[in-house]
């Protein structure tokens, strides 16, 4: 399973670079509005500049013209830039075309396996459940991923099952057992995915232990 985190901090990409767990960035209006005036093109240059996998940059248009005209504009930045687009009308259309063009998509906003179908059947690079916001409304966000590795499970799809919308570790393991391709992750939630209390209390004791044997020596 690939690990991108979910952000558009470049202390945060910096600081878990040397885990060797960025296969990528993901990122969205909402995390670049919390860099605080910083644009959003020169933040995605920067993020590329560090991350050598897929970066993804979402439009703000709603329009196919206008998601086309911001999809050439990132595009245009980096090799491994992936174009975010909305899973609506609009953005399957730009995702056609775009297809064409031989520009990366990630199809976001996905809820049904429908709507990820649909993306699939359109070439998306990549394909993004939001699993947190659907245990938000009481659904089971786990429980589309399950949907959707059954349907990979029958078909050739190119499309990889980006999971999105994390909220635990539990998530990120669940959605591995199923065979996702990517867990796009928040940074505070890495810290727990790779601490445990036993791993701490066992390596003190053994320094304990060795301190003791070789104090008395
Ligand atoms: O990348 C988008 C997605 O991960 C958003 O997560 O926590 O805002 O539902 P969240």
């Amino acid at each position: 399973m690939e690990f991108y985190l979910d952000t558009a901090n470049l202390e945060e990409i910096k600081k878990y670079l040397d885990l060797g767990i960025v296969d990528g960035v993901t990122t969205n209006p909402s995390l670049i509005a919390k860099e605080k005036g910083v644009d959003y093109s020169q933040r995605i240059k920067e993020i590329t500049e560090l991350v050598s996998g897929p970066v993804s940059a979402e439009v703000i248009s709603t329009d196919y013209e206008g998601m086309l005209k911001e999809a050439e504009k990132y595009n245009s930045i980096s090799s491994n830039v992936y174009v975010k687009l909305p899973c609506t009308s609009e953005g399957i259309k730009a995702l056609k075309t775009l297809k064409t063009k031989g520009i990366k998509v990630n199809m976001t906003l996905v809820f049904t396996a429908s709507q990820a179908l649909i993306c699939a059947k359109n070439g998306a690079d990549l394909i993004s459940p939001f699993i947190g916001r659907l245990d938000d409304i009481s659904r089971d966000g786990l429980n589309l991923i399950n949907e959707l590795a059954l349907i990979w499970a029958q078909y050739n799809f190119s499309s990889k099952i980006l999971v999105a919308s994390i909220r635990n570790p539990q998530q990120v393991v669940e959605s591995a057992k199923m065979g996702a391709h990517v867990a796009t992750i928040p940074p505070k939630l890495i810290d727990k995915l790779l601490h445990h209390p036993l791993t701490d209390s066992g390596l003190e004791k053994f320094i304990q232990d060795y301190k003791n044997a070789t104090s008395t020596n």
